[in-house]
């Protein structure tokens, strides 16, 4: 990868942008650059072959659909036009972006946030972006990385998150690398995304509108905005799925999984004895309230630097010494918890962790419902 936060040039004029660019409007081979939310993996999304080359390298299922990315509304309302459209415009003034996302637009774009809009037939974009729905869902990234490149190309990206399926969502190049080394041939690297969790997918086409995935922007504050104040939350956590039908096709699949087997502890349940067997290693993720697991005297003087905002701390269990633990405190402030998940999950995996215990948080308050939903899709086991 490339170090872009190493340049002093303007985005626009850093070289690897524009060599990313070219790459994505000749290639089929996808793209990953950084969002505000997680590294994405993008193609000229009204290209067959090209959207075609992202689900090959991510291994993902073809009836999952992607969300396209424009740098401003102009690229937005020319994919709500039908192509060489012949019919008559009966109000030129009319604007075909839907009323009722009016104001989510003023208030939250550029930012993590996902709407789904009708996709026109004929449309400009190929048909495996929205796998067969007549709707596609649509952001503009707040990045200005993101924005840059996608202003550069002049056409909307696909792009789902860029790990491999089932994988917890990328937030560093160094974690896009690890899933798809030897898959795709740029990496634009932006550092580690701001927010961490993926946007959040709503459906004003509906009454009332609905969120099909809790992400960066809280229900709290859509609730705000004229028209949707009776949103309803249209998604499922882990505990409360039945037999009905998922409504955002990515819902039915598993996601975010690290290797490790993972046990929440809902924010409810009490503070666990975690134990292990001898030789054997355990992670632990920390937030608001567990105290450390960790025996005062065996913890390394010199915690294990990691690229992100924690360190992870070594030692021998309290409860059980014959074991190893690492232990990871995102702190008690949800954002933080939100920027670093993720990457703890997969710092973690990466260190061969068999086991990691997370200590879960309340739903409710800005974007923790996000959190909770990744987590308790990533677990094994929910305890509480
Ligand atoms: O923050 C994000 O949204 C990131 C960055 C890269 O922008 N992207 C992302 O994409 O998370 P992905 O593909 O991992 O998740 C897209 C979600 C899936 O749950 C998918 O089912 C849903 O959006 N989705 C996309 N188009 C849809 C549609 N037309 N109807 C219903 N759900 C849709
Ligand atoms: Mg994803």
């Amino acid at each position: 990868p490339t170090t872009l936060d190493k340049w002093v040039l303007p985005v626009e004029e850093i070289p690897a942008l524009k060599e990313a660019a070219v790459h994505l409007l000749s290639s089929s081979i996808p793209v990953a650059f950084p969002t505000e939310t997680v590294y994405g993996l993008g193609a000229d999304a009204t290209r067959s072959p090209a959207v075609k080359g992202i689900y090959a390298a991510k291994g993902r299922p073809s009836d999952n659909p992607l969300i396209i990315h424009v740098s401003d509304l102009t690229m937005l309302r020319a994919l709500l036009t039908k192509p060489n459209s012949t019919e008559p415009i009966h109000d030129k003034d009319a604007d075909p972006i839907p009323a009722i996302y009016k104001p989510l637009i003023e208030k939250f774009w550029p930012g993590p946030l996902t709407i789904l809009l009708p996709n026109p037939q004929p449309s400009h974009l190929a048909p495996e972006v929205t796998a067969g729905l007549p709707t596609f869902g649509a952001r503009m990234p707040s990045s200005q990385l993101a924005l840059s490149l996608i202003s550069l190309c002049g056409v909307p990206l696909a792009a789902p998150s860029a790990n491999a399926s089932t994988k917890p969502s990328p937030t560093t190049a160094e974690h896009v690398l690890h899933d798809l080394d030897g898959r795709i041939e740029i990496i634009l690297d932006g550092g580690p995304c701001q927010v961490g969790v993926e946007s959040t997918v709503v459906d004003g086409l509906c009454d009332p509108p609905v969120v099909l995935r809790p992400g960066g922007i809280s229900l709290d504050s859509i609730k705000e905005c004229a028209g949707w104040e009776s949103v309803v939350k249209g998604y499922k956590d882990a505990s409360e799925i039945g037999n009905c039908a998922p409504r955002a096709p990515g819902m039915k699949y598993k996601h975010y999984s690290p290797k490790a087997t993972v046990v929440l502890y809902e924010s409810r349940a009490p503070k666990p004895a975690i134990t292990g067997e001898e030789g054997s290693k355990v992670g632990i993720i920390r937030t608001k309230t567990w105290a450390s697991f960790l025996s005062p005297t065996s913890t390394s003087a010199s915690p294990v630097q990691t690229s992100t905002a924690y360190t992870i701390q070594q030692g021998l269990l309290a409860s059980s010494p014959a074991a190893e633990a690492l232990e990871i405190s995102l702190g008690a402030e949800i954002k933080d918890i939100a920027h670093s998940l993720f990457s703890a999950l997969r710092d973690l995996d990466a260190r061969g962790v068999q086991l990691i215990y997370v200590e879960g948080i309340e739903d409710e308050g800005d974007i923790a419902a996000a959190v909770m939903n990744r987590l308790r899709k990533a677990a094994s086991e929910i305890v509480g």
